[in-house]
């Protein structure tokens, strides 16, 4: 969560760190604030409560002039978000200012300890203490800012990228990560700090990926350097984005959302590609490397958080039943606090779309210490979760900025159904013509993909009848349990209606109580083994009262026959059936939330990457 973005070089810093917010906002839009050192060397800091176009209009009079300068947009963890915790936040004097992204879990005992030698604290974050602590350091020690800040970071316990900038120094910026993502971006002449790439890519391509404990020393006049935490250079291995502009940009969209629902047919195809070979065999390059442990696994762990563990829950289904290994799927951030008794005869699996999710971080750094073999299906390139993982595969759908997830969850049930038939393949599990059709399958998903996000004008309408009810029940068995789970997750987060997923057939043990003419209930019923049973659990509902909207498969007729509203989606292989159930129900969520007026992309509370706990 929250986004920094700093610059140094000839260029004016205010439209460059500016851009950058707009581009970090996904992470976190509470509050936003940039700190500008002007060409008198005067540190001008404004802060804004609300997005990054409301710390614009408030910037409008203000003298934004300045070659060095560092910004941040926040979700709120230590204090309200209003303007005095918005960050950037600096010391007493107003000399040296800083943005943090992150967590300092010791802030409480750190700021009485400095409350004791008299600094006076104006906001109650904890980043104020981390700033405060370093001038603290420096004034009693008569240090340099780069000791002061290393000794500061020795004593904080927590989540860091922070950068820092000093009125005394117009000629360097520093900046720091442990467990929060930071890149450097390194131009002609200037250089570029953001919590992801997506701040940079217009200036440049060239980046560093900064590491745990590492601290960059960027000067306006000397090549970057990089120290660790003992004090030593590090190499600064620079490398080559591979990313567009366009990519991070709307494209005619009124949402990010919709345009990522109606990417999915070419981010599929970028996901697929160059992995079934000969229209017939899966071959993913983590799997073949790493044959002798997957083929010794005694069973598989799946770990990740949100959408990816609903993602998981299908992987589940798909590993057992494809290559015949017992799976088991746990919320990371449960999977962190418990004893789980993995061992070097597991493979956890680490989903994580930004690979930045700071359980699931965790949880890959205590299965790793277990001895377990760790594969990531990440989508974020170089992300901490793609570099702390023993291998994987890259989901590769592109940036997803809408905060509700939909390209990435296609594309990572995609990789798992591709990974269970590279693992079915290897394990002895599928028969060479059992592997090709299912390997055919999913090469004909961004067709029915297409084909699926026909009937988004259909949802349109239907969307008008439901904008105003106060819950939603989604029901499905199977492989569409998870995908029911999904479709509440997509209906609540961006429409702020309550929605829960069940399965079908529980709905008898207990919420069958909650059915009356209030609230309509969203079937996930493709044609499967469980459909006959599904038509019983429907017809359940409507004895009740209740109104059902299912989404079936092309040509059902008695679903139709009984339910109020049927969508359909194209015929498919029931092991993928989710992949293409999600695209109605991405939609039926969009829609609704138009409707409801809400803030689609960037729904209250929420951010695209949970970088705390
Ligand atoms: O980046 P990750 O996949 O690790 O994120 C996990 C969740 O935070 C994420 O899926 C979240 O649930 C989405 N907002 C759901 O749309």
């Amino acid at each position: 969560m929250c986004g920094i973005v700093g610059y140094i070089g000839c260029q004016q810093a205010y439209p460059i760190l500016i851009k950058g917010l707009h581009r970090l906002e996904y992470r976190g839009y509470d509050s936003a604030g940039v700190a500008l050192l002007d060409p008198n060397g005067k540190l001008n800091i404004y802060k804004s409560r609300g997005k990054v176009s409301d710390l614009e209009r408030f910037c409008e009079s203000k003298d934004i002039s300045g070659t060095l300068g560092i910004a941040h947009t926040r979700w709120a963890t230590h204090g309200e978000p209003n303007d005095i915790n918005a960050h950037p936040h600096f010391n007493e004097s107003g000399s040296l200012a800083l943005v943090h992204n992150g967590t300092i879990e010791n802030y409480a005992v750190l700021r009485e300890a400095l409350e004791e030698q008299g600094c006076v604290f104006r906001s109650q974050t904890d980043t104020e203490v981390l700033v405060q602590l370093i001038d603290y350091i420096r004034r009693s020690s008569g240090c340099t800012l780069l000791e002061a800040l290393r000794e500061a970071l020795k004593q904080v316990v927590g989540a860091y990228a922070i950068a820092l900038i000093d009125a005394e120094d117009p000629d360097t910026l520093l900046a720091a990560r442990r467990s929060s993502p930071l890149v450097v971006g390194v131009g002609k002449d200037e250089t570029f700090i953001g919590s992801d790439a997506s701040p940079i890519i217009e200036f440049t391509n060239q980046v560093v990926y900064l590491r745990d404990d590492e601290i960059a020393i960027i000067s306006r006049h000397k090549p970057l350097q990089i120290i660790d935490a003992n004090n030593h250079n590090t190499e600064v291995d620079i490398q080559t984005l591979r990313l567009s502009v366009a990519q991070l940009e709307k494209g005619g969209y009124p949402h990010f959302m919709l345009k990522e629902i109606y990417e999915q047919p070419n981010t599929l195809h970028d996901c697929i590609r160059g992995r079934i070979v000969d229209g017939c065999r899966v071959q993913l390059a983590g799997v073949q490397d790493n044959a002798e442990r997957f083929l010794q696994a005694r069973r598989v762990v799946i770990v990740a958080c949100g959408t990816s563990w609903h993602a998981g829950l299908i992987g589940k289904r798909l590993l057992q039943e494809l290559a015949g290994i017992p799976v088991t799927v746990e919320y990371a951030s449960e999977f962190r606090y418990s004893k789980p008794l993995v061992g070097p005869e597991d493979v956890v699996i680490a989903i994580s779309q930004s690979g930045e999710t700071a359980d699931t971080l965790a949880a890959i750094k205590m299965a790793k210490e277990s001895g377990a073999f760790v594969y990531g299906i990440c989508n974020v390139v170089g992300s901490s979760i793609a570099r702390e993982t023993n291998t994987g595969t890259y989901i590769h759908v592109g940036p997803e900025i809408g905060v509700a997830s939909t390209k990435a969850f296609t594309g990572q049930v995609t990789v798992l159904a591709m990974l269970a038939v590279a693992l079915g393949q290897l394990r002895g599990t599928l028969s060479t013509e059992e592997a090709a059709e299912i390997a055919a399958d999913i090469s004909r998903l961004p067709d029915l993909i297409t084909e699926a996000l026909q009937v988004d004008d259909i949802i349109k309408s239907l969307s008008s009848t439901y904008t105003y009810v106060h819950n939603f029940l989604y029901l499905g068995r199977g492989y569409n349990f998870p995908t029911a789970l999904e479709g509440a997750l997509k209906l609540k987060e961006i429409s702020y209606i309550h929605a829960e997923g069940y399965p079908a057939a529980e709905m008898k043990h207990g919420p069958i109580a909650l059915i009356d003419n209030e609230l309509p209930t969203v079937f996930i019923a493709p044609n499967d083994d469980l459909h006959e049973k599904v038509i019983s659990n429907i017809q359940q509902v409507k004895a009740r009262g209740g109104s059902v909207i299912a989404i079936v498969t092309k040509g059902d007729t008695a679903i139709p026959a009984i339910a109020d509203h049927v969508i359909e989606i194209p015929p498919v292989a029931e092991c993928l059936s989710p992949i293409i159930a999600a695209i109605p129900l991405q939609l039926l969520a969009y829609h609704i939330a138009v409707m409801k007026g809400r803030d689609v992309d960037m729904p209250r509370n929420l951010a695209k990457s949970v970088t705390v706990e």
